[in-house]
């Protein structure tokens, strides 16, 4: 376990690029099922929900960094762990697509982990708030990709039902802990990142 404050953010450093250059284990095979317009149109979507979790990766260090009770950065970890497999799981996704990532991945990952850092320092239930109210938004996003998703396309489905459901226990996880609710306009303002995020993760 690093301790002292460089080798901490040192450590950061690594864990941002490991993130934003992460790649699937194994090359998947690509995608015949789908015709190259399909195929373009679902990239778009799992190109945006990558992003997210490059951002959820970062909201969750930067909290964890921050974090006043070493049971709630225990807690942080375990959960950014389950961020780690939905990345891969879209990384896997845009490759068999013919797709890449979104090139603003360090954008991403600076805006999560300074949100996160953020809500960190306003105390331990502040950001646990903050952690609830994301997930619950990323639940109702995946859920509109899904309706979006062509019906044929069980691969992608089968992943973004998979992180659906995890987001929704990490948004339950963060309640349990303690989450206090967040005042509204944070909501907007949440809504309006969300907005600027997935409208440039689907072209850049
Ligand atoms: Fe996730
Ligand atoms: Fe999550």
């Amino acid at each position: 376990m690093p301790s002292t404050l460089r080798d901490r953010l040192r450590h950061e450093f690594d864990h941002a690029l490991a993130t934003i250059f992460a790649r699937p284990p194994v090359a998947p095979p690509a995608e015949r099922g789908l015709d190259a317009a399909a195929k373009a149109r679902v990239a778009r979507l799992v190109r945006v929900d990558d992003a997210g979790e490059v951002a959820a990766q970062a909201l969750y260090r930067g909290q964890a960094f921050f974090a006043r009770r070493p049971e709630l950065a225990a807690g942080l970890h375990e959960s950014g762990a389950e961020e780690e497999a939905h990345l891969l799981g879209c990384r896997s996704r845009l490759a068999a697509l013919g797709a890449r990532p979104s090139l603003l991945g360090p954008v991403w990952y600076a805006g999560g982990w300074l949100s996160g850092a953020f809500f960190a320092l306003l105390g331990d239930r502040t950001s646990l708030g903050y952690l609830e109210e994301t997930e619950r938004r990323v639940v109702r996003h995946l859920e509109d990709h899904l309706r979006q998703l062509p019906a044929e396309d069980v691969a992608t489905r089968t992943l973004l039902e998979r992180m659906r459901a995890e987001e929704e226990g990490h948004a339950h996880r963060a309640h349990a802990a303690g989450a206090r609710a967040l005042p509204a306009p944070l909501g907007t303002l949440m809504g309006m990142a969300a907005r600027v995020m997935t409208t440039l993760a689907a072209r850049l």
